[in-house]
């Protein structure tokens, strides 16, 4: 008797609790993009490498973040807000336009390494977006593109010197 009262004092905890939570809402708003920063325009971009970045990167390296249902459940909001917020702070590609060269390069060598071995995008996110999951032509694609950005910015750097 006195078990199953527990229990039931257990459950209805549990479920006030998760009620209690969706009190705490996550900022959904995205900060206005500027276009003409964009990696997208900056780097004239083809349609298909547009696509695949859109679909697989954007949501969480950049303004242009797209928030499914389940971003207004807590805890899961919580969650994809916080790899929004981590994914921006290491590369944003709304504004490709304002990093130094410098930056440009290291974060281009970035997107190679993770790409190539697999790690971005992240296999939480895979999970719940099937479209995002890079086939080996996309990956190919994608490492093509960014080396030759490497290699152009390598070449006008050899101009600059003459
Ligand atoms: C679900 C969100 C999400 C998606 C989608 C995603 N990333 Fe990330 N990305 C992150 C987070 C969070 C970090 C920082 C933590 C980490 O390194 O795991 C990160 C880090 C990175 C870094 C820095 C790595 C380093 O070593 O510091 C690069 C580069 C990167 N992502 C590129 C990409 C590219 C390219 C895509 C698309 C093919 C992509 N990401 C898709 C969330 C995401």
């Amino acid at each position: 008797m006195k078990t199953s009262f527990t229990k039931k004092n257990g459950a209805i905890f549990i479920i006030l609790f998760f009620l209690l939570i969706q009190s705490i809402q996550i900022d959904k708003t995205n900060q206005a993009v500027n276009q003409t920063q964009d990696f997208i325009s900056v780097t004239s971009a083809h349609q298909d490498i547009e696509n695949v970045l859109k679909s697989a990167c954007y949501d969480c390296h950049s303004n242009q973040s797209h928030y499914p249902w389940y971003a207004n459940v807590a805890p899961v909001s919580w969650l994809i807000k916080h790899h929004i917020n981590e994914g921006r702070e290491h590369l944003n590609f709304s504004l490709w336009g304002i990093y130094s060269e410098k930056q440009k390069h290291h974060k281009i060598e970035e997107c190679i390494e993770v790409i190539e071995e697999g790690e971005m995008p992240m296999t939480s996110y895979t999970w719940m977006h099937k479209e995002a999951k890079l086939t080996d032509d996309q990956k190919m694609q994608l490492i093509s593109f960014f080396k030759g950005l490497q290699y152009s910015a390598s070449l006008s750097k050899i101009e600059e010197t003459h």
